[in-house]
């Protein structure tokens, strides 16, 4: 079986990268909740073509989740994260307690001024905060040159690019397709959370784009159009509450009424207790 090595302390795991560096090494990065599912392993396949040291963290980031919310009952499996990620043949995972990422007295955050104002950035308002600021500490410890993100969370990877911008990190940000369950839907650690009835409901996200993307391609260009007929479908289906269904540019994520480009279609649905996402690009050629 492959070597992999667990590092919990971030002064540990910013050595192991000063010496692949020194070594002349690429280091490739996926960060991720664990609970691992097939949308993580694409990325970290991809990882493993990217980089000469290949670096997995592991952490579930309590300042993106609000006090509401699922902190405390995310999904996590540490014993089966790791023989998945012995088997993909990744050299590191970062895992480090909460202590070691938060010590008492943390006081600094990252935050963005536009993009979050929009898409889930709305229902959540730190959550974005605690993206940005997680990712950039994983950066700092985990010194990478390439990093890969999930076009599953849209709205984050555009945060995390211009992040990376902004504050001149010098990591290549990589994003990657969504992968689907065969029906389509978007594959998530949340999904373990849906009753058999919800996972059924739980497709009408996916339906809904489908329905959106033939109606642009049948020359429909009415923003507000495609979206009444994604709402209607999502209320047909039972124990759904949308969050929001937008059709937005898909630099700015700022709104758009008329589909005369390639625009973003993104929507945030609750099945039962469970927030789900999902989203995918219209093209009106
Ligand atoms: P997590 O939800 O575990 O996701 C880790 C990475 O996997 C993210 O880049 C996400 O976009 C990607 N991903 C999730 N589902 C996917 C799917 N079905 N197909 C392709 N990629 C998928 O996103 C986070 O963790 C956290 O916010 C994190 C960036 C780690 C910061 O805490």
């Amino acid at each position: 079986m492959h070597d992999i090595k667990v590092i919990i302390r971030a002064t540990e795991m910013q050595k192991h990268s000063d010496r692949m560096r020194g070594l002349g090494k690429t280091v490739a990065f996926v960060p991720t909740m664990g609970f691992l599912h097939k949308g993580h392993l694409s990325l970290i396949k991809e990882g493993r073509k990217l980089g000469d040291d290949l670096v997995v963290s592991i952490f579930v980031n309590p300042t993106q989740f609000s006090p509401e919310e699922d902190f405390e009952s995310y999904p996590r499996n540490f014993d089966k994260d790791l023989k998945l990620l012995q088997k993909e043949g990744v050299d590191v995972i970062f895992s480090p307690n909460e202590d070691e990422l938060y010590q008492d007295g943390f006081q600094t955050y990252v935050e963005l001024k536009n993009l979050p104002n929009h898409l889930c950035g709305i229902s959540r308002p730190i959550f974005f905060r605690g993206v940005a600021t997680v990712v950039t500490k994983l950066f700092n410890i985990v010194r990478p040159h390439i990093a890969i993100f999930g076009q599953k969370d849209y709205q984050q990877l555009a945060i995390i690019r211009r992040m990376a911008r902004d504050l001149n990190f010098n990591i290549k940000i990589v994003g990657f397709p969504t992968v689907r369950e065969p029906d389509g839907l978007a594959m998530s650690s949340r999904n373990s959370y849906l009753t058999p009835e919800q996972r059924i409901n739980a497709l009408s996200l996916y339906k809904s784009l489908n329905q959106s993307k033939k109606l642009v391609e049948s020359g429909i260009k009415d923003a507000k159009r495609i979206i009444d007929a994604a709402y209607a479908l999502i209320k047909s289906y039972q124990d759904t509450a949308i969050d929001y269904i937008a059709i937005c540019d898909p630099e700015t994520l700022a709104d758009m009424e008329t589909i005369d480009r390639p625009v973003l279609m993104a929507l945030a649905v609750s099945v039962g207790k469970t927030r789900l996402i999902d989203n995918m690009i219209l093209n009106p050629e």
